[in-house]
């Protein structure tokens, strides 16, 4: 059986999530969805990263102890995902047991192999980013992700020899070109590698920083956050050497924003590497959602809340919005207006109206039940080569995580399902007493509105499983054809879907 493990980033515990978060899990999501209803065998991660100084200080703010502000906040997130219906299948925290015992073994084994080293160390230290920067790469002095002040530290610290893997992490980028999407993002890590690269410091004194794993073979040091968090990926499965790992390691997919595509692909390959593990078959780097051309981030106080779009529209117009909006890569402006126009036009108008007027005129005309296919005849043939067609594309894109092609090629079968209603007219059709065809007519867009929902279940669970509902149908149905609804099967128009 195919199997197919996947993963979001592991979030930041310093506040609450907005639709940044939401956009990567409901991606990972989907896809997962998807690779379930071909029958893969599928683990899906999610969960949190609760060390570092951020989260202290965070957590000091609102004067709790660290462990009780993640518990708190952890809960926010996995209630967000509740919301949104997101099915992982394992949740990990950095605070579990289970994780902090596979970032010792790491360590430890890359310390026996001579990959770690002490010595001094300065630089421009970011808590907001939790990184050091060289002088070079400040901007007006200050943070270059997060624009805030930064500080000269000097400290004695542990550092992994990352720049002697540097060749052969240039091999492995090299050898496996699908390693980094999309395509630009390798060769910006590329272009990164074209240059010398330096060690990375993987340790911050325990004293200037408590909350962390201590370094298993010197205590007066804590994990550096990054190298603790990258560790998940491996952790949650157990780590080298157990059932799970064996099973679905190396990972299909790390979604990540293009804000952490140097840690997952410099940093992670190469503490992979060095440890005799194979890197991810890919990282994909997506975009980012922007509010006034600036990136929606906690810090910057620009965020979109979820919970309040939910509430408005029901959650899967979020998510349909997420995945339609902009292509998985590229940056995208929030609107309001945006949102409003994809739900009345793709949602309401296109896929509502369309299951709206077949169910209704089944149920009218022709005692809600699903008639005999007929022979074909008008423009039957086009709307059965367009299902195939569509279908075809939709499954393809998805494996690629292409979304909004995905869906483009879906809702072009609905909008020809419209159109097919309009050239082949029922309401005619019924005033001739021509029923056979009438059935023929409504059966074949009855179908399109099951291929619609069951390919869309991976995107808008609830509503999908609504549709279906309405078809009389208990499952979805990935089938093309347009002869798949049983004859006689009712259905019921009820109350519009959107
Ligand atoms: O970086 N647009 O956590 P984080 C799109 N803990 N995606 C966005 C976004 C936006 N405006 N804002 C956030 C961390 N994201 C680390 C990760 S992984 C081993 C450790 C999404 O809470 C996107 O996936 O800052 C981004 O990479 C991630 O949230 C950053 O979340
Ligand atoms: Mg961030």
């Amino acid at each position: 059986m195919a199997r197919f493990y996947i993963t979001t980033p592991i979030y930041y515990l310093n506040d609450r999530p907005h639709i940044g978060h939401a956009y990567t899990t409901v991606a990972a999501d989907v896809a997962a969805r998807w690779r379930r209803m071909q029958g893969e065998d599928v683990r899906f991660l999610t969960g949190t990263d609760e060390h570092g100084q951020k989260v202290m200080q965070a957590a000091a703010a609102r004067g709790l102890s660290p462990q009780a502000h993640c518990d708190e906040l952890s809960a926010a997130f996995r209630a967000l995902w509740e919301r949104l219906n997101i099915r992982y299948d394992d949740y990990i925290r950095t605070t579990d047991e289970r994780h902090k015992a596979v970032v010792r073994a790491c360590l430890q084994g890359l310390h026996d192999k001579g990959e770690l080293y002490q010595a001094p160390y300065s630089g421009w230290y970011s808590t907001a980013a939790e990184r050091f920067w060289t002088e070079e790469e400040l901007v007006d002095g200050k943070c270059p992700d997060s624009g805030k002040p930064v500080e000269w530290v000097t400290e004695h610290n542990w550092f992994f020899r990352m720049s002697a893997w540097q060749p052969k992490l240039l091999a492995w980028i090299n050898e496996n070109p699908s390693c980094i999407q999309p395509e630009s993002r390798r060769n910006e890590v590329l272009g990164f590698l074209a240059k010398p690269i330096n060690d990375l410091c993987i340790s911050r004194p325990a004293s200037r920083l408590p909350w962390g794993i201590p370094l298993p073979f010197d205590e007066n040091y804590t994990t550096y956050v990054w190298f603790d968090a990258l560790t998940n990926y491996i952790s949650a499965l157990g780590g080298p050497g157990t059932e799970d790992f064996a099973r679905f390691w190396p990972a299909d997919y790390h979604l990540v924003g293009k804000d952490i595509l140097t840690f997952h692909t410099v940093y992670w390959f190469s503490m992979l590497l060095a440890q005799g593990i194979t890197p991810p078959a890919a990282v994909y780097a997506h975009g980012w959602w922007l509010v006034e051309g600036r990136k929606m981030s906690k810090s910057l106080g620009n965020v979109v809340a979820p919970d309040v779009l939910i509430d408005a529209y029901g959650v899967d117009a979020v998510r349909y919005f997420l995945m339609r909006e902009i292509p998985f890569g590229a940056d995208g402006e929030f609107y309001h207006a945006s949102f409003l126009t994809r739900y009345n036009a793709d949602l309401a108008n296109d896929l509502g109206n369309l299951a709206h007027r077949a169910l209704s005129m089944s149920g009218k005309w022709l005692g809600g039940q699903v008639q005999a296919a007929g022979p074909q005849a008008g423009t039957d043939a086009a709307l059965w080569a367009l299902a195939e067609q569509s279908t075809a594309t939709f499954g393809a894109e998805i494996r690629k995580l292409q979304f909004r092609e995905a869906l483009e090629a879906l809702f072009s079968l609905i909008g020809a399902g419209n159109k097919y209603l309009d050239t082949e007219g029922p309401w005619t059709l019924n005033k001739n007493g021509d029923h056979a065809r009438l059935g023929t007519v409504l059966r074949n867009v009855l179908e399109v509105c099951r291929i619609a929902a069951s390919h869309l279940s991976c995107v808008c669970p609830a509503k999908s499983a609504e549709l279906l509902a309405k078809l009389g149908c208990s499952a979805p149905d990935l089938s093309p054809r347009l002869d798949r609804l049983p004859t006689g099967q009712a259905v019921e128009a009820g109350e519009p879907l959107f």
